[in-house]
């Protein structure tokens, strides 16, 4: 069996943040939660997650139902969050240890650290960095045999300059880690119990240390503050990008693209800057979506063009249609094929028929608008009375004059003209012309004031 052990209890106070720092998102999705979906790749049969504080709201946001919380009141260091763990471990499990605040480990590099691992032996993930920085060393004797990890705390000036460091991730059978880390003591630079420790006595009880390496050594890439988050995203962004472009799509810049779920998308479809793609995306064909565009929870049909400037959410838009610039559709509407949504138009809760066209700064909220209507500029669905809401629904091919409101409840037949300007408050009949609005007049010989020059 493998059982996994995560350690998320630090404090997290370079964050400045009242939320527990595993919860702090990396592409929409807590740093922690990366961690669980990596081991479930995996196939762990068991996750513990050892957390110091906020156990209601990581229970509230963190989805997996099968994770076990352990709760580490005092963080006494990382080889008493593993001790306290060991008790909820089967004794013949193969276990891994990792960190809740470094969410781009993969599947592939565990995959090797558990290769390395054996029923009499420990494997240790390890990396190789110019600088290694503040990370635990790897002191090796003169046969290259490793023997112990020193923290950076406790080296000496010239154990700093090994560049082999400790990654923190290891695998461990669980009955050899659990005496190894009751014996754990804390004779050093922070007075903690190190986990770094049991390496040691590994050695010293004749147990081979394998040694392996991630794929990628941003894999590694702790978070501590939210300078090192906004790199990590930035680094999670670009590889996401880059699996895009290798399975053909179109992204102009990497770098300003932007995934926090999952995109699906089929035959050339082309992607401007800085659009950002939440929770579930899927493209058909041939779409193309223009810059500054925040998609959400879309399905979209071949050939749509989305044009520069939209906020499209919950919803879906058949195939041909043109939406945009500056369109927002809002959650439950959907626009059928070559139907034209345009500037300034917002859409609620509403259903555009095929071919129709909302071209210009229109307000359409819980409206049912059949097939071929023409929607002129400025049209409002007045839907809302302060405490309900109310529907309109509007007949293939009418045609609404510019600047009219609609006020719901009401039904505008099929093929009706509106005459623009109109204030509706009664069902329009099918076929017919109907308007609301004042005759005109005109004042012959009347006199525009003039301003008095004195
Ligand atoms: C640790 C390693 C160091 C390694 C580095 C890699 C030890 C003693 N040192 O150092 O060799 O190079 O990670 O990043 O292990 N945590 C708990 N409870 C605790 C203490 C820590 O759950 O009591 C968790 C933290 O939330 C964090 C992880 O363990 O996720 C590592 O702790 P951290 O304090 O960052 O360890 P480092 O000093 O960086
Ligand atoms: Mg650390």
């Amino acid at each position: 069996m493998l059982e996994v052990i995560i350690l998320a209890a630090g404090k997290g106070t370079r964050m400045v943040s009242s939320l527990p720092k595993v919860l702090h998102q990396v592409a929409g999705k807590p740093m922690l939660q990366h961690v669980l979906d990596t081991c479930h790749e995996l196939g762990a049969d068991r996750l513990h997650v050892v957390y110091g504080y906020g156990g209601d709201l990581l229970r509230e946001k963190i989805q997996n139902d099968d994770v076990n919380w352990i709760l580490q009141a005092e963080q006494n260091g990382t080889g008493h969050a593993v001790d306290i763990a060991m008790s909820h471990v089967s004794d013949e499990s193969t276990i891994i240890v990792l960190y809740g605040d470094v969410p781009l480990i993969s599947k592939e590099s565990l995959n090797a650290l558990l290769q390395a691992c054996g029923e009499q032996s420990v494997a240790l993930m390890t990396a190789f960095l110019q600088d290694g920085g503040s990370y635990g060393r790897i002191l090796r004797d003169s046969n290259q045999c490793f023997q112990s990890i020193v923290e950076h705390r406790d080296a000496t000036p010239e154990q700093c300059e090994i560049n082999e460091i400790n990654t923190g991730f290891l695998a461990a059978p669980a009955a050899r880690l659990k005496s190894w880390v009751s014996k754990l003591e804390c004779e050093n630079a922070q007075g903690e119990f190190y986990l770094t420790d049991i390496f040691a006595m590994a050695v010293a009880d004749g147990v081979p240390v394998e040694t392996c390496q991630p794929v990628d050594n941003s894999e590694i890439l702790g978070i501590n503050d939210r300078q090192n988050l906004s790199e990590v995203e930035r680094i999670y962004q670009q590889q996401q990008a880059k699996r895009y472009l290798q399975a053909g799509l179109t992204v102009c810049d990497p770098n300003r693209f932007d995934i926090r779920g999952s995109l699906k998308h089929g035959k050339d479809c082309s992607i401007d800057i800085n659009v950002i793609i939440e929770g579930e995306v899927t493209l058909g064909d041939r779409v193309s979506v223009g810059p500054n565009t925040l998609l959400r929870n879309m399905t979209i049909g071949d050939d749509v063009e989305i044009k520069a400037n939209c906020i499209l959410e919950d919803s879906s838009i058949g195939e041909l249609a043109i939406i945009g610039p500056f369109a927002r559709i809002r959650p439950e509407s959907e626009i059928a094929s070559l139907a034209h949504i345009g500037n300034f138009v917002e859409i609620k809760k509403s259903q555009v028929g095929s071919g129709s066209k909302v071209n210009h700064l229109s307000y359409i909220g819980d409206t049912e608008i059949g097939a071929d209507v023409n929607i002129g500029a400025g049209v409002i669905t007045c839907n809302y009375d302060g405490a309900n809401k109310f529907k309109t629904i509007i007949g293939n091919n009418a045609f609404i004059g510019s600047d009219s409101q609609l006020v719901a409840p009401v039904e505008i037949g099929k093929g009706a003209t509106i005459g623009a300007g109109s204030t509706i408050t009664q069902n329009a009949p099918d076929n017919e012309l109907t308007l609301s609005r004042a005759e005109q007049k005109t004042r012959k010989g009347w006199q525009r004031p003039v301003k008095n020059k004195a």
